[in-house]
């Protein structure tokens, strides 16, 4: 099988495996003279293989000059994307046209900040992004309405600040996500942090690993809550003593991802030592880079599909790992995965180092002013070292205050309009991008979320626990709703024969000790429905919960059938409910 998984492509093109650096942009005859009717994944790979797209940035400075019709389709619609630039829509997402717009999105690896370039990016975002940036939950922050003549100062700027948008989209290493308070947080196993900032600096921009199958993710955290959600990613590495030494090391799993086909990470039976662990991410990386068998089709290209569809173990790729690596990694241990991962780092909390805290702010779905952002600087500035930490839930924390300060740091945060706390609707609900900017999207999503969270707490201000609702334009889930209590994937619907966004429903996500992906229960609502609807279900919880039971164990001891029933809208919305 293992073979079967490596071996050659058929057709027109050939990718070496084990390809040395350099060697692998040499231009090929067979490349080249691709036939007319190509596939879109040979388009990818024959585009990938003519240019190494980390090598544009001259041609980017030279569009910049020229203006946006200058700008040749095979870089705007691919390489572009390797320098963290995406073509943005009109606002009507998939039913939208093309704008002459980009989107940056600023690799920032475990999502560490300093002061003065979170000053940076609020300047750029004041001077080329309309006044506001997104925090995603890959530890990222998105600029939008940027046009081709800003793309060089932006990416200049952010140079001189030490930060960049290399990697962050395309065919490469996604930012890595890791635990915002690695290093701080009084219950770490291990500060993973320097791992992950090595792993970044051997794969971002190195073009050894500039051409993968297709996006790649990885994270890696020392923490105890998993709190990046290593079980998603391509690689997650978690932190774990050895019991029997008491070595600090990490479990490995490998394959996570979410899109239309979710799958988590399969573990692998290994021990990964400490100083093992670079190489080992490497490794997994070069397995991923030659496998060839997943460059023939751009929707099962990535990681987890040779799982899914090669026929690849979590054994036969310890094999295979062990082959690249070298040496033989040490039998796995048992682990103890947390019991969920709810985890989103607002508020006040003891650091490990004595008279220290950290304070975080429950953003929105990720969205911030300018004004929003010098805030947190200017209060990590004066209340804190200047560390600044984007987390996955779409937050911002700032570290390493003292105890006693922590009070009047409050008080001048929520006079700034940052709140140190919130609504469970409000810490909890999550948005990707949308329609707003996003041309895959079939809804709207940030504005959404923002009326729902003000509508649910509205309607179940009593509501007590923990609820992570995670918004998705649409299947490639980007906001994550397979994860979530409740995932909302945008959608259309007819109400009085006019098409209106919707929204279908999943329940019952988690992950952690006992890992499920939300159910999809066959509930389409129109978004005019949905706060409704939600809150009656919320309400049958509350009413109906047993003692400790949390929301994710509530929808497992309901089937599918009974959920449904509580999701009736009140008035009947969608001409045609159910999911497609
Ligand atoms: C009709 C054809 C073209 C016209 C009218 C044109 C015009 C211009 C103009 C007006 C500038 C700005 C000069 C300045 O303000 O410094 C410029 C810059 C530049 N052009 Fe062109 N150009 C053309 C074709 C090309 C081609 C075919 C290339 C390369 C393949 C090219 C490469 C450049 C470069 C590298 C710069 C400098 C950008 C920089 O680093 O500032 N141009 N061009
Ligand atoms: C113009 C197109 C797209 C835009 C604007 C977009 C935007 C985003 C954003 C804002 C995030 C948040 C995390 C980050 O910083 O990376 C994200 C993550 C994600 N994207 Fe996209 N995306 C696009 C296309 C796609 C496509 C085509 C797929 C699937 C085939 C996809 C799947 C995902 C998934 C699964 C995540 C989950 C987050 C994670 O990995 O932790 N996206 N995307
Ligand atoms: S989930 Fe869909 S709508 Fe949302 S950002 Fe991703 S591609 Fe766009």
């Amino acid at each position: 099988m293992l073979q079967r998984a490596t071996s050659r492509p058929q057709g027109h093109l050939h990718w070496r495996s084990g390809a040395a650096a350099g060697e692998v942009w040499r231009l090929r005859r067979d490349v080249m003279d691709a036939p007319v009717k190509e596939t879109t994944a040979q388009k990818a790979e024959r585009l990938k293989l003519e240019r190494n797209p980390w090598a544009i940035l001259p041609d980017i400075v030279r569009y910049a000059r020229h203006g946006f019709d200058s700008i040749a389709p095979d870089d705007l619609n691919l390489r572009f994307r390797w320098w963290g630039l995406y073509t943005q829509g009109d606002g009507r997402g998939a039913l939208g046209g093309a704008a002459p717009f980009f989107m940056a999105r600023i690799r920032i690896p475990n999502g560490f900040l300093f002061a003065h370039q979170v000053r940076t990016i609020a300047d750029l975002a004041e001077r080329y992004a309309r006044g506001v940036a997104d925090v995603t939950v890959r530890q990222n922050v998105q600029l939008h309405w940027l046009r081709i003549e800003d793309v060089p100062d932006v990416l200049y700027t952010l140079w001189r600040a030490g930060l960049t948008t290399i990697g962050a989209c395309g065919d490469v290493t996604r930012n890595l996500v890791g635990c915002p308070l690695a290093g701080v947080d009084r219950e770490e196993i291990c500060d993973a942090s320097p791992i992950l900032l090595q792993a970044n600096r051997m794969l971002a921009g190195n073009p050894e690993f500039s051409n993968l199958p297709r996006k790649y993710k990885i994270g890696i955290t020392g923490c105890r809550r998993w709190c990046s959600s290593p079980e998603i990613n391509d690689i997650g590495l978690t932190g774990i003593a050895h019991p029997a030494t008491g070595e600090i090391g990490f479990s490995a799993r490998v394959g996570g991802g979410l899109s239309t086909h979710p799958h988590f990470g399969v573990r692998l039976p290994a021990f990964v030592r400490w100083s093992q662990a670079l190489a080992v991410v490497r490794g997994i990386t070069e397995i991923f880079r030659d496998s060839g068998v997943l460059r023939e089709h751009r929707d099962r290209a990535r990681l987890k599909y040779l799982f899914v569809g090669h026929g690849w173990t979590a054994e036969t790729f310890l094999e295979e790992l062990t082959r690249r690596i070298g040496f033989a990694l040490d039998p796995d241990v048992p682990e103890t995965p947390p019991p969920d991962v709810y985890r989103d780092h607002v508020g006040i909390h003891a650091q490990k180092q004595d008279g220290l805290c950290s304070a975080g702010f429950a953003i929105l779905r990720g969205r911030m002013t300018v004004q929003d952002i010098r805030t947190v600087a200017d209060l990590a500035d004066r209340y804190g070292d200047g560390s600044v930490r984007l987390t996955t839930m779409q937050n911002v924390v700032i570290l390493n205050i003292a105890a006693a300060r922590t009070p009047a740091l409050a008080q001048e945060a929520a006079g700034a309009g940052l709140r140190l706390e919130g609504s469970p609707f409000w810490r909890g609900t999550i948005a990707c991008t949308g329609s707003e900017f996003c041309k895959l999207a079939v809804a709207e999503t940030k504005g959404f979320a923002r009326w729902l969270v003000e509508a649910l707490e509205e309607r179940v201000p009593d509501f007590d626990t923990n609820l992570k609702i995670h918004i998705a334009g649409c299947p490639n889930d980007c906001g994550q709703h397979w994860i979530a209590d409740v995932g909302l994937q945008g959608a259309k619907a007819k109400v009085n024969g006019q098409m209106v966004d919707a929204y279908d429903v999943f329940l019952g996500g988690g992950l952690g000790a006992e890992p499920q992906f939300a159910r999809r229960v066959s509930v389409r609502l129109a978004a005019a429905d949905v706060p409704d609807t939600l809150a009656r279900l919320l309400r049958i919880y509350l009413d109906g919960r047993r003692i400790g039971e949390s929301f994710h164990a509530f929808c497992r001891r309901h089937t599918d059938a009974e959920l449904k029933a509580h999701l009736q809208p009140a008035r009947v919305g969608a001409e045609a409910p159910g999911a497609a």
